[in-house]
């Protein structure tokens, strides 16, 4: 047996561009399904503890619900993850204003964000590992963002049931890059996520107001309900008052990681399903995570036989924090010509009796 890949057309693009739908196999049973749409992974089946396979992410079959209806799922974004305060920020001395599409704020790259493109792929065999890289050209002005934005991104499958994906780009002028994956995760398959049992690797976590935009200081977890840092379920303390999750509706909050030395793939979070097993890690070379759990999911999509209700699915988002160019206190996002930017997550499955 062997790590394949196979190709087959996904419909069109609302431009007219042919799409494809990639299927990857790997020899321990995992399928993982990305098109060139948006880099979007729209399945992706793992073995329970019984070696039962279910599709743990939010999806659609055909591509045109992806077209304006999808709340970013499995979608690759960029070029900037999370939001910008009023879609403004000055850039040496400069002040640039992108397109507005969350309320009055910049929200995952804008209206025709990374998720919103076709991308060009390439299937990389290898003895190891099957994948697909995807590049594109983001234009000098595209959203409001200024300089041409090489992109690639590469989506690994091995036999451990791991997800790699490496994430490059250059530039010819100064702009903010901040990209991440969008998957919609549920370890059963379908149903609530508030009995997933989840740590987050963090001490701290960026504090919101009611439009999401981080307030000052970043916030100790220490006790509230932010506190994952060992084992507790999704729902166990979402609905107890507190301030900040009454601003996110939910968790919808950046988690600053702790991380032994800041370039390294570390551990960021453990999710669990109890009845199935299922596990997933996930590591990371970013300085934080965005944990969202479905707070704005209302059972008005359905995708894949599935109808994704009220907190039933979560999202781990590797990235920086949000509005990072408009607070010099963060890690910086700023890419420079003559600049790598270069970031790594991996998506580790398993299934623990
Ligand atoms: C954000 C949520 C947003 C969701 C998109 C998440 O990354 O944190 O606030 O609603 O993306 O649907």
């Amino acid at each position: 047996m062997e790590l394949t890949i196979e190709q087959e057309p996904f419909g069109q693009a609302p431009d007219g561009t042919p799409l494809s739908l990639y299927t990857l196999r790997n020899r321990s049973g995992m399928v993982v399904r990305i098109t060139n749409y948006g880099g979007i992974v729209t399945e992706l089946h793992v073995p329970d503890k019984h070696g039962n396979l279910a599709d743990v992410c939010c999806g659609f079959e055909s591509p045109e619900p992806y077209f304006k209806d999808s709340p970013y799922f499995g979608a690759l974004i960029g070029r900037y993850g999370n939001r910008i305060a009023k879609g403004s920020f000055e850039l040496d001395g400069k002040r640039i204003q992108l397109g507005v599409n969350n309320g009055p704020n910049h929200l995952h790259g804008g209206e025709q964000g990374f998720h919103r493109v076709v991308w060009q792929a390439v299937p990389v065999v290898g003895d190891l590992s099957i994948g697909l890289k995807l590049s594109y050209l983001s234009k000098d002005g595209e959203q409001g963002y200024p300089g041409n934005l090489e992109v690639s991104v590469h989506y690994e499958l091995n036999d451990a049931n791991e997800l790699l994906v490496r994430y490059h780009a250059v530039t010819d002028q100064a702009t903010p890059v901040n990209l991440t994956h969008h998957a919609y995760f549920n370890l059963a398959g379908h149903g609530s996520v508030l009995g997933h049992e989840l740590v987050i690797n963090a001490d701290r976590f960026v504090p919101i107001d009611a439009e999401a935009i981080p307030l000052g200081a970043l916030a100790s977890v220490e006790d509230t309900p932010f506190d994952f840092r060992s084992p507790h379920t999704v729902g166990e303390r979402i609905d107890d008052g507190h301030e900040q999750l009454a601003n996110g509706g939910g968790y919808d909050h950046c988690y600053v990681l702790n991380k032994p030395e800041s370039a390294m793939l570390s551990l960021a979070a453990v999710l669990r399903e109890p009845e199935s097993g299922r596990v997933l890690e996930l590591y990371t070379q970013e300085p934080g995570i965005q944990f969202y759990s479905g707070n704005f999911l209302d059972g008005s999509l359905t995708g894949k036989g599935w109808q994704y209700g009220y907190r039933g699915a979560l999202c781990l988002e590797p990235q920086h924090f949000p509005d990072s160019p408009n607070r010099p206190d963060f890690p910086n996002t700023i890419l420079r010509p003559g600049e790598t930017y270069a970031t790594r997550s991996l998506y580790r499955f398993a299934a623990q009796s």
